[in-house]
């Protein structure tokens, strides 16, 4: 079945440096291509690196357990962050999250994300039959780089982490880029993760419309 036209695509960068960062030019390139499709396709940008976003704490688990009615300003104020990037994430019909695998895992910035957009009531819940996600599936571009792991190994806790916990709240249609062993070659793991994106997205041959 055909993708459904991108409207607005959610982009979570994470690696620290902004140049010269492999995760973040496939990224550019997903970017690209998805606009050469829908020229109108807004962009909402979230750069994780500058690690902005607060990490939960005792009152923001407190006010997340507290019923929505009775939570007070404060609790409120607590959960503005995470209400707002689960707004942004709600809105978006595809996301694009590009990723450096730091120590055998997300960079901590990404994590911090995770946490304020899993939420038992919002984003899922459990019921009788198990966890159920409840956030609408949509396309998620997985830009992963590594310099020595290879993806999907048993040292990756990156990649399969994402699928996890991205599936737990609904979305399940992860489209994973690898650009693993960027210490070897990046020119070879580039290549490797735009072959990937050829799949979901081939490059509009010359002369075709954009
Ligand atoms: C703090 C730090 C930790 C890293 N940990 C790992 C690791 O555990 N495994 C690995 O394969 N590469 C590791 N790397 C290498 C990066 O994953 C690799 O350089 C990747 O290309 C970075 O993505 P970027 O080019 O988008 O910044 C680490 C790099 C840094 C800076």
């Amino acid at each position: 079945m055909a993708d459904k036209e991108v409207q607005t695509l959610l982009r979570l960068d994470s690696s620290a440096p902004r140049a010269e960062s492999v995760s973040r030019a496939i990224g550019d390139e997903v970017v690209h291509r998805l606009r050469q499709r829908q020229p109108g396709m807004q962009v909402v940008n979230r750069d994780l690196a500058d690690a902005s976003l607060p990490h939960i704490d005792a009152p923001w688990v407190e006010a997340n357990l507290t019923p929505s009615e009775q939570r007070s300003e404060a609790q409120r104020g607590r959960l503005a962050a995470s209400d707002e990037e689960l707004a942004l994430l709600k809105s978006a019909d595809a996301l694009l999250i590009t990723l450096p695998i730091y120590n055998f895992s997300v960079p901590s910035t990404l994590k911090v994300w995770i946490d304020h957009v899993c939420r038992a009531g919002v984003s899922f819940r459990y019921t009788a039959q198990g966890p159920q996600g409840l956030l609408e599936d949509r396309p998620v571009y997985l830009a992963v780089a590594s310099g020595g792991v290879p993806l999907g190994s048993p040292a990756d806790f990156a990649s399969a982490y994402l699928r996890q916990v991205l599936g737990f709240i609904g979305i399940k249609d992860v489209r994973l880029l690898g650009a693993e062993r960027v210490a070897a070659d990046p020119a070879v793991a580039t290549a490797a993760a735009l072959a990937e994106l050829d799949q979901w997205l081939p490059k509009p041959t010359t002369g075709q419309a954009a």
